[in-house]
């Protein structure tokens, strides 16, 4: 839905639902959450969500299902083999992507986990747009390695550009002389570009890629997991598809790929996720993996009922005012925080706003983790949960030494359907707040380190007494209850 019009004021935000079931929520007193977050090792993976006030960790698992998507599951067809459930699900998805055959999993990892077990060798590349930290973990943990080859514009934070996603095309064709096909495995390109702010790609940039990948005989494989808020920028962004309807972007971005896989955390508002295959031998030489590692063909890990979910929220995300929502709330939190001059990642794009970290806290060194810290720091200063998205979310160099991130962000996530205008404007309240007491942040450090995908469960330390202190200005300006 393009904005609604206002009479005596302008446009805002609006919510296209309206609540049928709440769940109460607790601000803790500041004091109570420093203490939380020093039982949690200064990690927000690590917080128990009922000590949470705005939990924007993520959109992961937590969108809203809607009133069809919860009287579906009474539908759902519990059966170890064969169940009726899947084969709607099948069906559903075939109808919007055009591909026959799907590999159910539980969730979007499994996917990338069997997809790189099948594709990738020792010493192979992967070329992507930009990575994702599950994705590119399963390539390294098999030998292979990453080419992130986004336009160098898509990596400057503040921007006009309205696909920061679209890929270099020049630096795919140099990576594949350089490499050569065969070295190749697959491109993968991630709609909705997570680890960048959740940015686009145009239609044109998966076109020009993927002709690329035809002409060397490459696998072209699509992250859709944030696609539904991709295909809300490629139907307002870009001027040769605006007439189109989103069915019809959905199925032509499809009909450039080989293999499409998902997260249905993310993409069909539920629980799950599958691989979509177009070739019946390459469905089949997956096959195994499924029965393996997830379950059987016909669930793959998936609850059933999540599985009568999906099948709902896969046609709901092909609904323009559905998905229009979650790009238009994040724009007005973007928009406002910028024109306050805060440093965001603009434009605004889907999944959550996203906040340059190295300009927030410019004061904190690489090392000490500024979006680590900053993540810390709006917990305390309003039981905000975000996500550090930056160094922290890397591994080390293979001597040891911090990778340092391209970008170091903070990212407030907006579950789909989940907050209002009110919980969005509080926490545009709080980091207006944080901004101007930014020079109270520290650092942080590891006191437990694990060797993969360390931001999930390892454990920090401040560099000093600041969470003491931020917490006192805290309590100063808002009182001891808040
Ligand atoms: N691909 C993308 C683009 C993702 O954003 C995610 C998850 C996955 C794959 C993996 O899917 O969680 O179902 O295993 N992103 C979550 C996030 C974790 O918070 O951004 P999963």
């Amino acid at each position: 839905m393009p904005e609604i019009k206002f009479y005596s004021r302008d446009a805002i935000p609006m919510e296209m639902h309206k609540v049928k079931i709440v769940q109460k929520l607790n601000l803790l007193p500041a004091k109570a959450r420093l203490e939380k977050m020093r039982q949690a090792g200064f990690n927000t993976f690590l917080l128990h969500n009922g000590d949470i006030f705005m939990d924007m960790l993520t959109d992961s698992g937590v969108n809203a299902m809607s009133d069809n998507m919860q009287a579906a599951m009474l539908h759902a067809d519990d059966a170890y083999a064969g169940s009726e459930t899947f084969y709607k699900m099948n069906d559903k998805l075939t109808e919007i992507f055009g591909m026959k055959y799907l590999l159910p999993t539980h969730q979007g990892r499994a996917c990338e986990h069997i997809i790189s077990q099948h594709f990738v060798k020792p010493g192979n590349c992967v070329i992507m747009n930009y990575h994702f930290t599950t994705a590119k973990a399963h390539i390294t943990r098999l030998g292979g390695r990453v080419e992130e080859l986004v336009k160098d514009e898509g990596l400057v934070t503040k921007s006009d550009l309205p696909f920061k996603g679209d890929i270099d095309i020049d630096k795919v064709k140099a990576c594949i002389a350089k490499e050569g096909a065969d070295n190749i495995p697959f491109i993968r390109i991630e709609a909705g570009t997570n680890l960048i702010g959740g940015q686009p790609i145009s239609y044109k940039s998966m076109k020009e890629v993927t002709d690329v990948a035809k002409a060397n005989g490459i696998t072209a494989i699509l992250d859709a997991s944030l696609l539904q808020d991709n295909l809300y920028f490629i139907k307002t962004r870009e001027e040769s598809m605006k007439d189109k309807s989103i069915r019809e972007i959905t199925r032509m971005v499809a009909d450039l790929f080989d293999i499409i896989y998902f997260s249905g955390r993310k993409f069909g508002f539920a629980r799950g996720g599958g691989i979509l295959v177009r070739d019946e031998k390459v469905f089949h030489d997956m096959e195994d993996y499924i029965t393996m590692f997830e379950g059987f063909l016909t669930y793959g890990g998936m609850s059933v009922k999540e599985m009568e979910a999906l099948i709902v929220g896969f046609d709901e995300s092909m609904d323009f005012d559905v998905i229009s929502q979650g790009p238009q709330f994040i724009n007005h939190c973007v928009k406002s925080l910028d024109a306050a001059g805060i440093p965001m990642v603009t434009p605004g794009g889907g999944l959550g706003a996203h906040i340059d970290a190295r300009q927030f806290v410019s004061h904190i060194p690489a090392e000490e983790y500024p979006a680590g810290a900053l993540v810390t720091a709006f917990y305390l200063c309003g039981g905000i949960r975000g996500m550090e998205r930056g160094t922290l979310s890397e591994e080390r160099n293979a001597d040891g030494s911090e990778h340092i991130a391209s970008v170091e962000m903070v990212r407030l996530a907006f579950p789909r359907r989940v907050f209002t205008l009110s919980q969005t404007e509080y926490v545009i309240d709080r980091v207006k707040w944080l901004y101007d007491h930014r020079e109270l942040v520290g650092g942080l450090r590891f006191v437990h380190e694990p060797k993969t995908l360390r931001f999930f469960t390892g454990k920090l330390e401040p560099t000093s007494d600041w969470p003491e202190k931020l917490v006192a200005a805290y309590i100063a300006e808002f009182g001891e209850d808040q």
